[in-house]
């Protein structure tokens, strides 16, 4: 195990060169974590970088610790002042009023956004619902994202020809599930709370994909070329994901990503690659790991789930779903902002 977790093929690097001088980039939940690494690596290569984030003492002291330390790459190529710059915006998952409100100061102050990460997750949460009504795993890692993406999509089409998003997945999707008679798992959660608190992350990190591969066939049949989607898979790496599972969880995922896992430089490559290379330029609807295109399986694969799943999150976020996403856009733009 440990062998395969140190070598070059399972911990693929992210090789591109890229620069993004003038391009600016969102990634929600980069105080910590994969987000926070990811967001290193970017202002290094000269983006605009916005932390979406809700915890503003940790957010600023994570824009000091990216400014304080560069990537290693960075002074091997000694390009150290060829920074761009960071810039920190109050976003709250767990409040729907908080992703229409940070969707709206992004469209106002800012004149273009060309990618967008949505990396932001809770995982073992306790069993509870927001403000709004939803099970909490699945709005801050599905539904929040869902409304921000729909929001700032038309400004994305009006900022370039080559625009990216990014949904940070995870390969436990695949045992996962939509209940669509149950999507808050009011009756899991009454059955055995530990098992819904597990049922939730996962079927939120399958909802990753069918948004990813359901906005990209949407995008392709409206003829709007230019934004690719893609979904990622980084790895098994030992971050805070875990602060909401008990410590024998909490150990046993820190032992296991030692074991066989990645540190946090390597987990970042695979969103830094979809975010960034030139090779997948072409790409959308797919889904990522080790900087490569990965297979998916089950439920993960079929077109009316993710409709479904489309028009159900519609419905949650009360929005009129409209097949045709051009007109789609127009309606939330008007009916939300
Ligand atoms: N680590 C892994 O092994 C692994 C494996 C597969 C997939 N992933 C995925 O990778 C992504 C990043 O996770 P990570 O491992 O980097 O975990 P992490 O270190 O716990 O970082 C999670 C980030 O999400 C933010 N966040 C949580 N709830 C939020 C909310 N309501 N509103 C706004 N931001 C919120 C956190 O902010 P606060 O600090 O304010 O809580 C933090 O910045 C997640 O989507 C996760 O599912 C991770």
């Amino acid at each position: 195990m440990w062998f395969f977790g140190k070598t070059w093929f399972y911990n693929r690097m992210c090789t591109s060169k890229a620069r993004l001088d003038g391009k600016t980039v969102i990634i929600t939940g980069a105080s910590d974590g994969l987000g926070k690494e990811t967001a290193r690596d970017l202002y290094a290569r000269g983006a605009r970088v916005i932390l979406a984030c809700r915890n503003m003492e940790k957010t600023n002291e994570a824009v000091k610790d990216i400014k304080n330390n560069p990537p290693s790459w960075v002074e091997k190529n000694g390009n150290a002042n060829n920074v761009g710059e960071l810039a920190i915006y109050f976003l709250n998952l767990c409040s729907l009023k908080s992703v229409r409100d940070c969707a709206k100061n992004l469209l106002t102050n800012e004149a273009a956004i060309h990618i967008l990460i949505n990396n932001a997750g809770v995982a073992l949460h306790p069993y509870e619902k927001t403000e709004d009504g939803i099970e909490t795993t699945f709005q801050v890692n599905y539904l929040g994202h869902y409304l921000l993406t729909i929001l700032l999509l038309p400004k994305m089409q009006a900022s370039s020809i080559n625009c990216r998003i990014i949904n940070v997945s995870s390969f436990t999707y695949v045992v996962g599930d939509i209940d669509f008679d149950d999507i808050h798992l009011e009756r899991s959660y009454q059955s055995y709370k530990y098992y819904a608190s597990w049922k939730s992350y996962v079927q939120s990190k399958l909802a990753n994909i069918l948004f990813t591969k359901e906005l990209a066939s949407r995008l392709k049949e409206a003829n709007i070329h230019g934004i690719n989607v893609y979904a990622v898979h980084p790895g098994v790496i030992n971050t805070e994901i875990t602060r909401h599972g008990n410590s024998f969880v909490h150990t046993s995922y820190a032992i296991l990503s030692q074991l066989c896992g990645k540190n946090l430089v390597q987990g970042a490559q695979t969103i830094i690659y979809c975010a960034i290379d030139e090779g997948i330029s072409n790409e959308t609807g797919l889904y990522y790991s080790n900087c490569n295109i990965s297979n998916t399986y089950r439920k993960a694969n079929n077109r009316e789930y993710a409709k479904r799943l489309w028009n159900m999150s519609c419905r949650l976020l009360q929005l009129e779903p409209d097949e045709n996403i051009t007109a789609f856009l127009k309606t939330v733009s008007h009916q939300i902002l």
